[in-house]
């Protein structure tokens, strides 16, 4: 198939994209991308790129595996749609909860299959919303979650993580959102703090927020075991214990939010395992199908299963549905990528290449613009500043400038795709990624990194 995009007098008044100038893709034609193999996408000139966030860190598998592409035609060419809900479901949907029951570390679980991560983590407010109505506890709404990490798009998660400036300007209504401190540390430790002071002073904070807002009147916390957005800071070891403790204390679930971490990130099929964490209730997304298709779930534990029933209970039933929900192609793909993990070994993989993922991190340390690095998992931030000057507070945006803009262009013009966020860049590649491929990621961002050097003017 050749669909032919006008390349010459660009003018598009109708194109919108997300997270884009909305006044620069009126005039200027952003990059497109019509190819992918491997861990390599191309654009419309033929330009090989490496991406190294495997798109929205999504991409697990890789642009070109044949086995999604033939599960998703031979689903499409069986029964291409049919909407699971009303009593009425697919084949591939019963499996995949059978499957992924299994590998969940929340035992006995209910899973909801939603489109997006989004929707996820907003279906999931409003279930615990509907439960603990029923369950007795209907002043139980409010959700506490960390400064600066991400949740989604919908106007309830916007609400969750991100910042004041994007909250106040799209008008989010914040009334069932409670905001504490994500655990940047280092960089957002206080002049002397210990880590263990560091993570004793998050508990404080996150305790007196509750105690504050009324313990009665809150659900759940949200978090994510290690947040990319807000700049990819592994959280120091005891900071998850500490705020379980307080969360137990005051009878308050933990929602843990997979949709990056799970499905092999870590090194393990959750963050959560590798961890050592206590969801009530997982979110998961992106690489469950490897994104070739939308899906994304709601694992939840017996306890609130057990409200949601009582919910079901006195109305007879659970009104909650959408048409793709579930999509019957998405779910014959996302059994597919749970054949490959289990006969590729993916997990095994991912372990394998990790220490030459972490030396090539490290390799770049001894560049004029990088200041600090860190790494998780297949997953790493390097730090950059202007030389001369020092590193960037703890604050993550998806919107930036400065030095991490400079150095995500000079990536462009070297064949390699990172993501920009406040005071770093970060990679996370499709978990296919070879040694030898993380040594070429290595040249090419070194070589995007001189790029930038070479064009500082002399100090
Ligand atoms: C941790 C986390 N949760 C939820 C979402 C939202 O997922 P989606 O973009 O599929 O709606 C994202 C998206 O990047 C995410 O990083």
């Amino acid at each position: 198939m050749n669909i032919e995009i006008k390349k010459s007098n660009y003018n598009n008044d109708a194109l919108m994209l997300g997270f884009s100038d909305l006044k620069r893709l009126k005039t200027e034609r952003p990059l497109v991308f019509s190819k992918g193999k491997g861990i390599f996408i191309y654009d419309e000139n033929g330009r090989d790129y490496i991406e190294s966030v495997s798109c929205f860190y999504c991409v697990s598998l890789g642009f070109s595996e044949e086995r999604l592409v033939e599960a998703a035609y031979k689903q499409m060419k069986e029964l291409p749609m049919y909407s699971s809900a009303i009593h009425r479901t697919v084949p591939a949907v019963m499996e995949l909860t059978e499957r992924l029951a299994a590998l969940s570390p929340i035992k006995n679980p209910r899973i909801y299959f939603s489109t997006t991560g989004s929707e996820a983590v907003d279906y999931l407010v409003k279930f615990m919303w509907y439960g603990n109505s029923f369950a007795g506890e209907p002043n139980r709404r409010k959700i506490i979650s960390r400064k600066s990490s991400y949740h989604g798009s919908t106007i309830a998660t916007s609400a969750l993580g991100g910042s004041q400036d994007l909250q106040d300007s799209f008008g989010i209504p914040m009334g069932f959102s409670l905001q504490v401190s994500h655990p940047s540390w280092p960089n957002a430790g206080l002049p002397g703090e210990t880590e263990e002071g560091f993570t004793d002073r998050l508990a404080e904070e996150l305790e007196q927020t509750i105690l504050a807002a009324g313990p009665e009147t809150i659900g759940a916390m949200i978090a994510e075991p290690m947040s990319v957005s807000a700049g990819m800071f592994p959280p120091p070891a005891s900071y998850f214990p500490k705020i379980t403790k307080v969360l137990k204390k005051y009878g308050i679930q933990l929602f843990v939010d997979e949709v990056v971490t799970g499905f092999g990130r870590s090194g393990r099929m959750w963050a959560t395992e590798a961890m050592g964490l206590e969801p009530n209730c997982m979110t998961t997304a992106k690489g469950i199908s490897g994104a070739y298709m939308p899906i994304a779930g709601i694992i939840m534990d017996e306890e609130f299963n057990r409200r949601l029933d009582l919910g079901n209970e006195a109305k007879g039933w659970f009104a909650h549905g959408a048409t793709h929900h579930a999509h019957v192609v998405s779910a014959a793909v996302a059994v597919e990528v749970l054949n490959i993990f289990e006969e590729r070994d993916i997990l095994g993989h991912v372990r394998g290449v990790m220490p030459a993922w972490n030396r090539m991190l490290d390799s770049l340390m001894d560049h004029p613009l990088v200041v600090g690095n860190r790494k998780w998992g297949l997953a790493g931030a390097i730090e950059v500043a202007y030389p001369g000057e020092g590193r960037a507070g703890p604050a993550a945006s998806l919107k930036v400038g400065g030095v991490v803009k400079e150095v995500y262009e000079a990536g462009l013009a070297e064949g390699v795709i990172v993501r920009p966020l406040a005071g770093c860049f970060v990679m996370a590649p499709p978990l296919i990624i070879t040694e030898a491929e993380i040594t070429e990621l290595g040249r090419r961002v070194r070589a995007a990194l001189d790029r930038v050097l070479a064009n500082q003017p002399a100090r």
